[in-house]
């Protein structure tokens, strides 16, 4: 399948069989999550791949979506904060002499690591969700969640945060086909070279 192809393909899923997914797809597909590209090739992102029906429930009643229950896998994405640099100083010598910095003042660092974190998960997420669709598979984006509730229920170590939970299955037959998928006109989106 070609990339444009998945990405068109891929739409978001709210209805699977109860079909299991081995265990070997789920690593192949976070393998292929995890060559997204990430701040300072960090990768910081971590999975917790939920299969157990309690939990898959327990995570369906947490924010009232009753798909995710269903879904034989859910996949909670996390990042961890202080990853990257302490602080200033920290971060002026991990960039050496690249010379990559702002050349304005950077009064929130904390800000741009924590931005950093949530798009190396996201990146990650992206990958996961177009290389299940080639290989027949469905899923959907999850943002809604008790982030402290999830975090306490699955163990996730106080530094890390969770961004999104994503369901991962193959779709129900009858429900095949994706609702009626729209995007907005692109020139309504793009600004060239200033906005
Ligand atoms: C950050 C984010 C949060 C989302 N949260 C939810 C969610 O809680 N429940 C849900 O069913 N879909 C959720 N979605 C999926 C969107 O509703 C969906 O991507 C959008 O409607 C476009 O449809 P498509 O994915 O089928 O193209 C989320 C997507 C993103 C990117």
């Amino acid at each position: 399948m070609k990339t444009s192809e998945a990405i068109k393909k891929r739409y978001s899923c709210r209805s699977y069989s109860e079909k299991k997914v081995n265990k070997k797809t789920i690593l192949e597909l976070l393998r292929l999550a995890n060559w997204a590209p990430s701040a300072s090739n960090k990768q910081n992102r971590q999975f917790v791949v939920i299969s157990d029906r309690n939990d898959r429930e327990w995570l369906a009643e947490m924010n009232h979506q009753e798909h995710i229950g269903e879904a034989p896998v859910v996949v909670l994405v996390t990042y961890q904060r202080g990853i990257y640099f302490k602080n200033k100083e920290d971060y002026e010598k991990g960039l050496g002499d690249w010379q990559m910095r702002p050349s304005g003042e950077v009064n929130d660092l904390e800000g741009m690591w924590e931005k950093w974190g949530i798009q190396d998960a996201a990146a990650a997420v992206e990958n996961l969700m177009l290389a299940a669709t080639e290989r027949g598979l469905a899923t959907c984006w999850l943002g809604i969640m008790d982030f402290e509730g999830v975090k306490r229920k699955f163990g996730v170590p106080r530094d890390f945060e969770p961004v999104c939970l994503v369901t991962l299955g193959y779709v129900k037959p009858a429900h095949s086909q994706a609702a009626a998928r729209q995007r907005k006109p692109i020139d309504k989106l793009v600004h060239w070279g200033k906005w």
